[in-house]
């Protein structure tokens, strides 16, 4: 079944494939008799945590695909208060094609997956962000990127600031792109010895040349680079450690003085939401290198390709094979 939790779930094949399903036109498929891919059927949304671009871009993407979106505050079904998370992912896969979940603890996800391929349903689990990653959102990216630059082998990519569920799938995207990753983190808040060996690992499975490499100097992550990507400082559930953080991470705001140092036609992308002054300025925000409405834009394009590589099983249109 076609889960998606996070960017190296998919094989390179995949990845293109979604990023081409992304920009192509809805396809009618037999399943529906001829409607879009989605006609008649629901897609659940279920949401612990707030979102504006996620849930509307999605929303947006199954309406045009001929569904009719579903969203789920978490309160109203109780994960693993009111029922177990496979009771939930059980009883949402009898009236939905597609289960999407935005989670805190991104093990909920297999585990509701599980529970549906182990009870017979044909319903695949589309992450929308966990703690630990946002596969989504790093999709988007890509498309903005590729649309700016087109290959994107070779490319260098400096993501500034905490290493974090986005900083995680953006790496893993970027390296499925063949790109040069640098990730400029204060000490504590950069990927382990480990991790970096691992995602260094997708680099060569994708077999498009990419590296990556972790440093605690924004300098040195954002020189020469063709794009500088930055996302909050505090991630959704940690605003506790937001005094902490605010300290940590002095230094590694994108500002003027630090988009100089990258490559003079360099992007700036931000996933948003966005907190002046803080790990972006106004300036470089609102500024000509900006493209972070370009990347909002692009979650919707995004959504259109990861739903329909989701059930590409029951699409019969070229758009799916
Ligand atoms: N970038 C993003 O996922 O935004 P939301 O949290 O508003 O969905
Ligand atoms: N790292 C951020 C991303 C928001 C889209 C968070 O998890 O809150």
């Amino acid at each position: 079944m076609p889960h998606l939790f996070d960017i190296d779930d998919l094989s390179p094949d995949a990845f293109d494939r979604i990023l081409t399903l992304a920009v192509s036109p809805v396809r009618p498929t037999s399943a529906s008799e001829g409607g879009p891919v989605l006609a008649g059927q629901g897609v659940a949304l279920l949401f612990e945590k707030p979102s504006a671009r996620t849930r509307n871009s999605m929303e947006m993407a199954v309406v045009g695909l001929g569904g009719h979106p579903v969203y789920i505050q978490a309160a109203e079904v109780g994960i693993d208060t009111r029922e177990t998370a496979e009771d939930v992912a059980r009883t949402l896969g009898c009236y939905h094609r597609i289960l999407c979940a935005r989670v805190f603890d991104h093990g909920l996800l297999p585990r509701m997956a599980g529970a549906l391929d182990g009870s017979g349903f044909n319903v695949p689990v589309i992450n929308l962000l966990s703690d630990d990653a946002h596969p989504c959102q790093a999709v988007a990216d890509i498309i903005t990127l590729r649309q700016r630059f087109g290959s994107l082998a070779g490319r260098s990519l400096a993501y500034i600031g905490d290493a974090n569920n986005m900083a995680r799938s953006l790496v893993k995207a970027a390296l499925m792109e063949g790109m040069d990753v640098r990730v400029a983190s204060p000490a504590g808040y950069d990927f382990s010895t480990e991790e970096l060996a691992s995602l260094a690992q997708l680099a060569t499975k994708s077999g498009r040349g990419g590296t990556v490499r972790s440093t605690n100097d924004a300098a040195d992550g954002a020189a020469g680079a063709d794009a500088l990507y930055t996302d909050v400082w505090t991630s959704m559930g940690q605003e506790d450690e937001r005094a902490d953080r605010l300290a940590a991470f002095a230094g590694f705001t994108i500002d003027d003085a630090l988009l100089s140092v990258a490559s003079s036609d360099a992007v700036v992308l931000h996933c948003l939401p966005a907190h002046r002054g803080e790990e972006i300025t106004a300036s470089v925000l609102e500024g000509p290198q900006s493209v972070v409405w370009v990347q909002a834009a692009h979650r919707r394009t995004a959504m259109h390709g990861i739903l329909q590589w989701s059930i590409a099983d029951s699409v019969t249109g070229d758009a799916a094979t």
